[in-house]
């Protein structure tokens, strides 16, 4: 695995295996990685010549600076897992060689309904940071093809409307959630977790499951009241939102009996760590 930390040097060695006609896939993450991670950079791999990934903690997304002061890394272990993948190029520049005009300086779109809904709505200035950091690593990767989780399916759809939105040349590609075999989304915040917040944070999925297998019979609003109260009953578990949301536009939407593309969407504390996730229910 060749590891570039130069922004100048990673676009001037891209340049060259892109005249070579090579199909450059690209995974952009923040480190302290684990399977999630790791299953999209297999299916890049699968469908690309070359994968290159990103690992830089984007300061100008975090909009609590003790979740930025707090957000695990683990270095070396990250090494290992990408080069055990395969990946042939790690980006891993520092905040000066990302943002050398400055933070405030960058591409910005607008988000519309996106900013004014769940994570949009609960961290103001999240979404605006990630598009800022993700067209600034377009820019000096520039690959065919970028790889994004399910897991934030609300940052998929913000990056779908970036790269229409500022015209990318870039397929963008939507992986599936990776769990734990409890149900639990895996997450760099996890990290964050005891063993015990780890079982208990498993309540999250159930009560996902619970909306999708009973709003049908109970009515959407009495499924999330009852699954609202059922994660609250766990401490340190406290809900911060869970919705149901049109899986194509984010906005909320009253189910039916007809066909719809629907998730279920939730923000949970556990304890001093958030952690989000969302399952289809329809
Ligand atoms: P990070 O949280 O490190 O996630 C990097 C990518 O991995 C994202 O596309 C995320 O959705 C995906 N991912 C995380 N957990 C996953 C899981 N359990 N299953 C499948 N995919 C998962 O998301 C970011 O970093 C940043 O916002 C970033 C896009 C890198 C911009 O800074």
């Amino acid at each position: 695995m060749l590891i570039f930390t130069k922004a100048l040097e990673i676009a001037d060695f891209l340049a060259i295996q892109r005249n070579s006609a090579l199909k450059l896939g690209f995974v952009p993450t923040m480190g302290a990685l684990h399977n999630g991670h790791i299953a999209l950079v297999e299916k890049a791999k699968r469908e690309n010549d070359l994968v290159i990934v990103s690992i830089f903690v984007n300061p100008t997304q975090f909009n609590n600076p003790e979740d930025l002061k707090n957000y695990p890394k683990t270095p070396e272990a990250d090494h290992k897992m990408l080069d055990a993948a395969g990946t042939d190029i790690l980006f891993q520049p520092t905040v000066d060689e990302v943002y050398n005009h400055g933070l405030k300086e960058g591409k910005e779109i607008d988000l519309g309904k996106l900013e004014r809904v769940m994570e949009g709505a609960h961290r103001p200035g999240h979404f605006k940071g990630v598009v800022q950091v993700v067209a600034r690593l377009f820019d000096i990767v520039r690959p065919d093809r970028a790889y994004f989780g399910e897991k934030d399916f609300q940052q998929l759809a913000v990056i779908r409307k970036m790269t229409s939105d500022l015209n990318y040349n870039i397929e963008i590609i939507g992986c599936e959630t990776i769990r734990e075999k409890s149900g639990l989304a895996m997450s760099s915040r996890n990290l964050r977790l005891s063993e015990e917040e780890r079982k208990i944070a498993t309540q999250i999925y159930k009560a996902m499951e619970y909306v999708r297998d009973n709003w049908k019979t109970l009515g959407q609003q009495e499924a999330l009241k009852n699954a609202i109260e059922r994660i609250n009953s766990h401490p340190p578990l406290k809900v911060e939102y869970l919705e149901i949301a049109d899986a194509k536009d984010l906005q909320p939407i009253v189910l039916s009996d007809k066909k719809v593309n629907a998730r279920v969407f939730a923000a949970v504390f556990c304890g001093g760590v958030r952690l989000i996730d969302n399952l289809d229910i329809s």
